[in-house]
């Protein structure tokens, strides 16, 4: 297999864009492809926000940033991403969404080219059958900001083989994260753990047991948690949280697993969290 040198994201939005700063300024030359221009504009410019903003509080050089934006390009056909020795998909949470692009993804790219997944929740295993070379399809977890938090969930469907679990530690390497291996099953290791806790978290407001300031404060200060999970979710964004749920319920069909009816109705308003500006915190 070849080294990995172009990298490929799908999906410009919190994630895709996040993932594809983290490639780039390891020298990773990197393209992303989202649905329209409009969505490449917008994710273009948000991460030159963040890597701007990092030169303006000195984090980093002017040069670095310049260098790493150099290396991302943007675009809307698949066919741009036929040169990739790795493409990341990181659109929307929707099996049915993700089969088709890795069925694109199959067709398009080299025949060396790793196939990976930044799910949350839903199986790689249908993903590599859709793929075409189910033994080159790999889930890498990042976590959200993939610019901040270092961990990433390599995730193992039965039919991958070793060359690709072993290309993508490196690469992993390469980014300077921090792996765990987990099999593939919904909601992997952190999810599997979250997920029921923030709906309880939700569930105490819910039934006024508490306000959702000292639900966080709580868990905060009682817990050593840095972030609250009302304001974790924010950061998710509900849309998000609420798609992952469905899946692990879905499987496991576990009560703890199904969405409380608060999240859903702020979902169907369209209160997202941080993304949309409305949601427990985000104002
Ligand atoms: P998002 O809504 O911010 O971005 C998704 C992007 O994908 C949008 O720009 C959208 O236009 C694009 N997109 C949708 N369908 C597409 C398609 N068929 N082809 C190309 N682009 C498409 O969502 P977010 O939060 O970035 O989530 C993306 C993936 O990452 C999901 O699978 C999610 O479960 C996973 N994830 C999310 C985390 C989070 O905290 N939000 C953390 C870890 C993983």
């Amino acid at each position: 297999m070849a080294e990995i040198q172009k990298v490929g994201v799908i999906g410009f939005g919190l994630m895709g864009g996040g993932i594809a700063q983290v490639c780039a300024l390891a020298g990773y030359d990197t393209r992303v492809l989202d649905v329209d221009e409009e969505r490449v504009a917008r994710g273009q410019a948000t991460v030159r926000a963040r890597l701007e903003r990092d030169v303006a509080r000195a984090r980093m050089t002017q040069d670095t940033c310049d260098r790493a934006l150099a290396r991302i390009s943007g675009t809307t056909r698949y066919e741009d991403l036929g040169d990739r020795d790795l493409v990341i998909e990181a659109a929307v949470e929707d099996l049915s969404a993700k089969r088709t692009v890795f069925k694109r993804m199959g067709e398009v790219t080299q025949s060396s080219a790793i196939l990976a997944s930044n799910t949350s929740s839903l199986p790689l295993s249908e993903m590599a059958a859709a793929s075409g070379r189910p033994e080159q399809v790999i889930g890498l977890h990042f976590f959200n900001p993939p610019y901040v938090l270092r961990l990433v969930e390599v995730v193992i469907p039965e039919s991958t083989n070793q060359e690709t679990i072993n290309a993508a530690m490196v690469f992993c390497d390469t980014l300077n994260r921090v792996t765990v291996r987990v099999k593939d099953t919904p909601g992997f290791i952190v999810n599997r753990l979250l997920v029921p806790f923030i709906f309880d978290a939700i569930r105490l407001v819910e039934t006024g047991t508490a306000s959702a300031q000292d639900v966080d404060q709580a868990c905060r200060i009682g817990l050593n948690h840095a972030m609250g999970p009302l304001a974790t979710a924010d950061l998710i964004g509900l849309d998000t949280l609420l798609y992952i749920s469905e899946s692990m319920f879905e499987e496991y069909g576990e009560p703890r697993f199904k969405a409380p009816t608060s999240l859903r109705r702020m979902v169907s308003l369209g209160h997202l969290g941080r993304k949309s500006g409305q949601g427990f915190f985000a104002a």
